[in-house]
């Protein structure tokens, strides 16, 4: 079986995204993390509004380190149609119809230069993949930022602290980190 890593950061006011953009969550750390997956990744993996976001990067853009890596975009929706409108962008990801009875099969079956994929998606793909595939982990980066967001109790603050983490705790499967600021 396929090994496949999803790699998820949210902030600590549970933000995965700011102004659609994940980017804005993030720190350097969890980019440096990012791209220790992506060095290990024989294909990548995303939903289709991330795919789809003008605000993001082109993973495999000609000339980067992942241009000759094929990028999947998993949908439970029409296959074509997603096609269609990723041709229209000027994309080259492949669009990959699964449902979660197929998803094994899928994923064993899709191109890929190693036996690592890396899911970069947003978390509801992030869910259904952990959810159908025996082979999926999650990696969870938390970023000690508070994000901003239209719609937020944030959205009129401009939420930027300096926060250090003082001390983390596990029992059952739960995390217990203390911040205090720096
Ligand atoms: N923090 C992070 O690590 C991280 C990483 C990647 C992305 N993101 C952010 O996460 C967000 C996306 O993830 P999410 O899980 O929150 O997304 P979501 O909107 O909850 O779900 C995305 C899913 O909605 C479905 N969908 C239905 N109608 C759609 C439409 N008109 N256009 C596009 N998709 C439609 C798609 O599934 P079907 O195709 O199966 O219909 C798609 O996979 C983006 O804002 C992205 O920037 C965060």
């Amino acid at each position: 079986m396929r090994e496949l890593v999803i790699s998820l950061v949210q902030t600590i006011n549970g933000s995965y995204a700011q102004d659609s953009w994940s980017t804005g969550v993030s720190t350097e750390a969890d980019f440096d993390y990012f791209i220790s997956l992506r060095k290990q990744a024989g294909a990548i993996i995303i939903d289709r509004r991330t795919a789809l976001n003008p605000a993001l990067p082109v993973i495999n853009a000609p000339g980067k380190a992942l241009a000759h890596t094929p990028v999947h975009v998993l949908t439970e929706s029409d296959p074509a149609q997603l096609s269609k409108q990723l041709a229209e962008v000027g994309l080259d990801y492949r669009a990959q119809h699964f449902t979660p009875g197929t998803l094994t099969q899928v994923l064993e079956a899709i191109e890929s230069t190693s036996d690592t994929l890396v899911c970069e998606s947003g978390p509801n793909l992030a869910y259904r993949l952990l959810d159908a595939y025996p082979g999926a982990e999650l990696h969870l980066s938390l970023s000690p930022l508070y994000s901003r967001n239209a719609g937020s109790h944030f959205s009129q603050l401009e939420a930027d602290l300096n926060l250090r983490l003082i001390d983390v705790r596990t029992a059952d499967d739960q995390v217990f980190l203390r911040y205090a600021k720096a």
